[in-house]
């Protein structure tokens, strides 16, 4: 099998096991946390504009993928990584955990959601309930729950089957490995049914909310001056067996991915601590 042309462009392209060393898995974590940091600085910027490129392609002017979430979420990203070490972001999700939200005061996405549209009283009522429910039955429940969102795959890769087809099982292996390492049992997310994101995350393992919580219908949001249709879909307990092969068929490209998070480089308070005490001027002896 040869490789013909670039991958990102080349539509006849059968994916050849080397076109994957091309890429690279990212977690760039919190990045509130490590945004001192150059490299961050840039690839942070370059996963937003992938999202505002991606959410454009498919909704008019206006729409806005991006909020303060985006600061103190983890960015699950796939990276084509070109033969000048450039990273270029070509798949991002987010992760959001309803601990870091309440950190940082920042309302949690589906909440304030609800909260703010008093025509989802059903909806929130659900979610309340179920954060009840959940925090009942493991104690800890604001490190548990996640909401997922924005899931973005760059549009010019997508005119590519083999490659869009690949890119699109990565979303679920990097979504799983991630929060099976986490330990992380309990998502939610609003799936757009647009682009059949509600089979997707049925596949694994979501389910519709409305399947627990009669009356729940598909919310209306906003998207620019059109409107999404989101599906409203919740998971609790372990990723179905079924992503087994997927996960093994990319386990390489895991274990290889870059993790960006304060552990690795430290926080800014931090550095500034430290900035700080090497600054202060010294005690006269
Ligand atoms: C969500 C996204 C990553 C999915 O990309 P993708 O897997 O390449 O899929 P597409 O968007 O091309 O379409 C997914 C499916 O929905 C169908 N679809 C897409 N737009 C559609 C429309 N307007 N009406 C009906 N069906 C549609 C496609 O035919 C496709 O079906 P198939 O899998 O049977 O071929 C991509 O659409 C994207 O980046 N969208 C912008 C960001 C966004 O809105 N994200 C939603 C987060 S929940």
């Amino acid at each position: 099998m040869t490789q013909v042309g670039d991958p990102m462009t080349n539509s006849n392209l059968v994916l050849h096991p080397n076109v994957k060393k091309g890429f690279r898995l990212v977690a760039l974590e919190c990045p509130y946390d490590i945004l001192h940091h150059e490299p961050v600085q840039t690839l942070f910027s370059k996963v937003i504009a992938l999202k505002i490129k991606g959410y454009l392609h498919e909704h008019p002017y206006g729409v806005l993928p991006v909020d303060s979430s985006d600061f103190i979420g983890d960015h699950l990203v796939l990276c084509k990584v070109d033969e000048n070490e450039n990273w270029i972001p070509i798949m991002a999700q987010k992760s959001l955990s309803l601990r870091r939200a309440r950190l940082h005061s920042v309302a949690f996405p589906f909440s304030a959601l609800a909260d703010s549209h008093s025509a989802f009283p059903r909806h929130r009522e659900f979610f309340q309930n179920w954060v009840t429910q959940l925090s009942s039955r493991l104690g800890h429940a604001d490190h548990e729950i996640t909401y997922e969102s924005a899931v973005t795959i760059d549009p010019e890769l997508r005119v590519n089957p083999p490659l869009r087809q690949w890119v699109r099982d990565l979303i679920w292996v990097q979504n799983a490995r991630f929060h099976q390492g986490r330990g992380t049992k309990s998502s939610l997310t609003l799936a757009a049914t647009q682009f059949k994101m509600h089979e997707a995350f049925n596949a694994i393992g979501y389910q519709s909310a409305a399947d627990r919580w009669g009356g729940l219908a598909d919310l209306e949001l906003p998207a620019g001056d059109d409107k999404a249709n989101l599906r409203l879909m919740v998971r609790s307990g372990d990723f179905p067996p079924t992503l087994a092969p997927l996960i093994e068929a990319n386990a390489e490209l895991w274990e290889d991915r870059l993790i960006l998070n304060f552990a690795h480089l430290g926080s800014a308070q931090e550095r500034l601590t430290h900035q700080v005490k090497k600054d202060a001027p010294k005690k006269a002896a």
